[in-house]
């Protein structure tokens, strides 16, 4: 399957950013800006974004995520919060295993695992995110810990159930430091993930899961990024939260 025929996806994740009502201004200067993209166009929001964010895109070609859901349908879990509670608002995406929840939050590849199966099971749209620390890059082990990663996050989700699957590529050491790996970089650890799924299901089913690169993607390197043949969009930090360089990347998407 070539690159044309799978789905360009770019999604921002604005992280611990804007109140509901600066997402409604911020969501209010996307849309006009991207209403004619030719690639499927996200904002992962903060949850008390969230009911702000349906109601901005509402008629509009974007779709709204959340940055995290927790496995069990209801229960002791204080500050968690359910993919039922998702659905029933509107959210159809949701991004799961960011680096920064495995970081600061204790997130495992056992718990990015127990999160996808329930947002699957919930009709929710995963964006699983796997990615090496500039230590392991260093030590060589980049396809080790992606390998290990994609097959522990994936572990018992079936070929139907990939189908809903994203892939995020975002090397640790590129979030939020002005450091993107290069396209090159890039593309070898994306060609890397869809061998991976391959092996794991089969090269039809992974040549239909769209991969993206995250990691100080932004207007200017864009283009180039998204040029490679594996590289299937952008998960953005930093650049989703001013509108111009959003919709510049959507534009890139687009091409
Ligand atoms: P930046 O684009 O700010 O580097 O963040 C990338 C990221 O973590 C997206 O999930």
């Amino acid at each position: 399957m070539d690159k044309a025929k799978r789905k360009a996806i770019i999604a921002g994740n604005w992280k611990m950013n804007k109140t509901p009502k600066e997402a409604t201004a911020l969501l209010n200067e996307i849309t006009p800006l991207v209403k004619d993209a030719d690639c499927e166009v996200i904002a992962c929001v903060p949850y008390v974004d969230l009911a702000a964010a349906i109601e901005a895109t509402a008629g509009t070609n974007v779709k709204i995520g959340a940055e995290n859901c927790h496995w069990a349908a209801s229960g002791a879990f204080t500050g968690e919060i359910s993919t039922g509670m998702l659905k029933e608002i509107g959210v159809e995406y949701v991004v799961l295993g960011h680096s920064e929840r495995r970081q600061y939050f204790g997130e495992t590849d056992e718990t990015v695992n127990k999160r996808t199966k329930a947002a699957l099971a919930a009709g929710l749209k995963p964006i699983v995110c796997v990615g090496e620390l500039l230590w392991e890059r260093e030590c060589d082990i980049t396809e080790e810990v992606i390998a290990r990663q994609i097959k522990l996050d994936l572990w018992d989700v079936s070929e139907e159930e990939l189908k809903n699957v994203v892939i995020a590529y975002e090397p640790v050491w590129a979030i939020g430091t002005g450091k993107t790996a290069t396209a090159d970089q890039a593309e070898e650890v994306c060609a890397f993930i869809r061998a991976q799924l391959a092996k794991l299901y089969n090269q039809d089913a992974a040549d239909a899961v769209t991969i993206q690169y995250g990691g100080s993607m932004n207007d200017g390197n864009a283009d180039e990024l998204l040029s490679k043949t594996n590289v299937d969009g952008g998960l953005i930090g930093g650049a989703s939260l001013v509108a111009e360089k959003f919709a510049a990347i959507v534009k890139a998407a687009s091409k």
